[in-house]
């Protein structure tokens, strides 16, 4: 039984969470004001969002680097169009820094042709899949599936929140000059946190010392976040969102190539063959592995 419809609203041919979007943020969108200094942290959900959102939080915030001011990162870096914890997502003092899954096409009118900057973060969508997988499975505002098979078929077809994977990146990166934006890839923050923190930290113009750098390199791996009740959404998950299970967690295994313990070879070779037919011309580089070097879209495996 298709039941996506209990889960999703689809705003304008893009899938929300039925229950936490914020319909009058999206319904605002065209008209939604942006200044010169925001900064959004924008993805396919399971891209590596929240990760992002804590190095955002890191550069912008002492009090954050330097453990003086325990705020949850959701808070410092809250989503745009889904307003969890009903903050004044507007009037925030600047800088303002959000994050979203919104595609291309819906994004405020005012920020094309804006000095407001976006940090796109993409991660191999094999990878995208299981993580999604494994959190819908886990969250009760997410419809669950039985099997990885069917989940894959949703996945395939765009019935989850944020519509198509293949759509999403396309989207962005083919508009790509009409924002001021850094594309960074998952697999790279993971191969090297440090050089990832520098590029987007120059990117935002923010100059760090070493010790501040050393900071937030050590505050935002996987292995600290995980343990850092303001960067690992437990609380979020269990209080806001809800889960179906103890087991299981926001931040769940954080690895590349984890795909190749649960797909069957059959779904892998599937996927490949969609993925080559969707992304061939596409220039970005995807790995799928981290003992591969970065293969072409041509090559995924
Ligand atoms: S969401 O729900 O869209 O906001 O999810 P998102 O944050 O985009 O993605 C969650 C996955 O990112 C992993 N993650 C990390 N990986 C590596 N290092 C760090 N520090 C990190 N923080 C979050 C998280 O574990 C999810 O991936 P999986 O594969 O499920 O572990």
């Amino acid at each position: 039984m298709d039941n996506s419809r209990k889960y999703l609203l689809n705003f304008k041919g893009c899938n929300f969470e039925r229950t936490l979007v914020d319909m009058k943020i999206l319904e605002k969108l065209d008209d939604f004001e942006i200044r010169d200094d925001d900064v959004f942290v924008i993805t396919y959900p399971k891209s590596g969002t929240v990760w992002t959102q804590q190095i955002l939080s890191l550069i912008y915030f002492e009090g954050h680097r330097n453990r003086t001011e325990k705020w949850d990162t959701l808070d410092r870096v809250p989503f745009l169009e889904y307003n969890i914890r009903n903050v004044d997502i507007e009037n925030r003092p600047s800088p303002r820094l959000f994050a979203s899954h919104l595609p291309y096409y819906l994004a405020p009118k005012s920020l094309k042709n804006n000095k407001a900057k976006i940090i796109y973060v993409y991660r191999n969508p094999k990878d995208v899949l299981i993580s999604f997988f494994h959190f819908s499975n886990m969250v009760v505002k997410l419809e669950a599936s039985n099997t990885l098979e069917n989940f894959m078929e949703k996945f395939l077809d765009g019935k989850v929140v944020g519509s198509l994977w293949f759509d999403h990146i396309r989207g962005w990166y083919e508009h790509k000059n009409d924002f001021n934006i850094l594309f960074m890839m998952y697999e790279d923050m993971k191969k090297d946190l440090r050089s990832s923190i520098l590029k987007i930290s120059s990117f935002l113009e923010k100059d760090l010392s070493e010790e501040e750098v050393d900071a937030i390199v050590r505050q935002a791996t996987f292995e600290n976040m995980k343990f850092i009740p303001q960067a690992n959404y437990n609380s979020i998950l269990s209080n806001e969102i809800g889960t179906r299970h103890n087991e299981g967690a926001f931040l769940r295994k954080g690895a590349v190539g984890d795909w190749k313990h649960h797909m069957t070879v059959e779904q892998s070779e599937r996927f490949d063959r969609i993925f080559q037919e969707e992304m061939k011309d596409f220039p970005l580089k995807f790995i799928w592995d981290l003992n591969d070097e970065a293969n072409s879209n041509h090559s995924a495996k």
